[in-house]
């Protein structure tokens, strides 16, 4: 692996060696980069999980961070992605990790650079990390991935988290059902009810109402999607006995899912976070050994 930019890219053996990988840094195993690499967090949108998760994954591993503020960069005046990089790797950089706004942003990096790109989101299309770290965490609960059932719920068409674990998630062997609103639907083919997906569900997936990338609509209503597609206690009674709750977050409690049901028994909404430090190490790791 020389760069991390999309699931769609990587074979079932290269999720499964990045799952084995971050569960032996769980376990204690230390990094075995052969030098001090460098690295900078190029974030063009929000972020506070995967920008955070990813400095503190870097460190672990032994690169030193480079500081990069892209609210304060030269990309504010016009400077394209690619000579933003190309800049980056004169200075020095060994890799970067970016999230952008813009849907495969990196098409324009695959020529003419030499750092690592890990692609930390772009736009609504791929947040691979995101969906290694969900990986790791179904893989930790249930042991495999053949035969279970993933219902995945909520803001499908605007969401990267939604594409990438789809992808993954059904070369794996597992069983892939979305559940939202008619309009949110995309391409993809979606139920617009419970009925038939909660009590057979081994793992119930929210995705945050990304209003940021919603043309307004003023007919939509908070209360209303909360009763007709959140994870209410009435629903969270009726899973299946060893079923778990996952949401990539930020979470819009009261709206996905019950406020009170977030650190519920079967919510691996914060093990998620915690996950994702070690399946950053891994990633890190993997490609600066690969390059
Ligand atoms: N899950 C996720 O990508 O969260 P952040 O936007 O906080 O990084």
């Amino acid at each position: 692996m020389r760069n991390l930019l999309s699931m769609e890219h990587l074979t079932n053996d290269e999720v499964m060696m990045i799952i084995e990988r971050a569960a032996q840094f769980e376990a204690g195993e230390q990094s075995v980069l052969d030098r001090t690499y460098h690295v900078a967090n190029l974030f063009f949108e929000p972020s506070t999980r995967t920008k955070t998760s990813f400095e503190m994954a870097e460190r672990k591993v032994g690169c030193t961070v480079i500081p990069f503020d892209a609210g304060f960069s030269s990309a504010l005046k016009g400077e394209t992605m690619y000579d933003t990089v190309k800049t980056l790797e004169m200075i020095g950089m060994d890799a970067v990790v970016i999230r952008a706004k813009e849907d495969e942003y990196y098409n324009e990096l695959l020529e003419g650079i030499n750092v690592a790109v890990i692609n930390a989101g772009d736009g609504a299309g791929q947040h691979p990390s995101q969906s290694l770290l969900d990986l790791y965490t179904i893989y930790k609960e249930f042991g495999s991935f053949e035969g279970l059932n993933v219902t995945i719920v909520g803001d499908i068409s605007h969401s990267r988290v939604a594409k990438s674990n789809a992808t993954a998630l059904r070369r794996l062997g597992v069983n892939v059902r979305f559940l939202c609103p008619p309009e949110w639907a995309g391409d993809f083919e979606a139920h617009h009810s419970w009925d038939e997906l909660l009590e057979d569900s081994d793992v119930i997936m929210l995705l945050r109402i990304q209003h940021e990338r919603h043309i307004v609509n003023k007919s939509f209503s908070k209360e209303s999607y909360h009763e007709q597609y959140g994870l209410t206690f009435e629903r969270e009674a009726r899973m299946k006995k060893h079923a778990i709750i996952m949401h990539p977050a930020p979470v819009n409690r009261d709206v996905e899912i019950a406020s009170e049901l977030v650190e519920c028994e079967r919510s691996r909404i914060f093990s998620q976070v915690r996950n994702g430090v070690f399946v950053r190490m891994a990633i890190i790791e993997t490609i600066l050994k690969g390059r």
